[in-house]
């Protein structure tokens, strides 16, 4: 039996969480997405996640929580201002931007400038490294049904 690549990551994971009485992250709500990826990717994941730390204040980036700023989840292909269950500005509804890599990080290096009148009170990220880091990290976590169920 020939097992893959992928899948000797993902049992992996399934015994790093067997053995989470040992402390290896079993609660770790990225440990799917983590599984998924080869070393360099993971790292960069990891590296996305502590730029994202300051999001979390206003958003909830994976999950519907509601806060200041709308729910991320589902963001990437959705129209600016259409998140369910929030109301965007008019600037940010105006604006009708379908958020992709591209447009977020536009937006996200220079929210204000970007989408004027908009709501989002945030400098965004200025280091383009570290967005392009958070980003790859964003486009992972927001998908919906990404992250393992039972996770902080
Ligand atoms: C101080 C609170 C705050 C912080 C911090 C913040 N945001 Fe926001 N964000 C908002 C608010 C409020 C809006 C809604 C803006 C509007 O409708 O005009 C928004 C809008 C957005 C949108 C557009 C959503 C949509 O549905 O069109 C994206 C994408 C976004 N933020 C991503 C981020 C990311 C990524 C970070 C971290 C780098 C971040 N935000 C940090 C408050 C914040």
């Amino acid at each position: 039996m020939t097992l893959g690549h992928t899948r000797i990551r993902r049992l992996a994971g399934l015994l790093a969480c067997a053995l989470s009485v040992f402390g290896l992250g079993c609660s770790d709500p990225d440990r799917e997405i983590l599984g998924r990826l080869g070393e360099t990717e993971g790292e960069r994941f990891r590296q996305g996640r502590r730029a994202a730390n300051g999001c979390w204040v206003c958003h909830d980036l994976a999950g519907t929580v509601k806060k200041v700023g709308p729910s991320l989840l589902g963001v990437y292909g959705r129209r600016s201002g259409m998140a369910p269950a929030y109301t965007g500005s008019n600037a940010m509804i105006g604006a009708s931007i379908v958020w992709d890599d591209q447009s977020l990080s536009l937006f996200l290096s220079n929210p204000s400038g970007f989408v004027p009148g908009n709501r989002m009170v945030s400098p965004g990220i200025g280091n383009s490294r570290e967005l392009a880091d958070m980003l790859f990290y964003l486009r992972r976590v927001t998908r919906p049904g990404a992250r393992s169920p039972g996770g902080a």
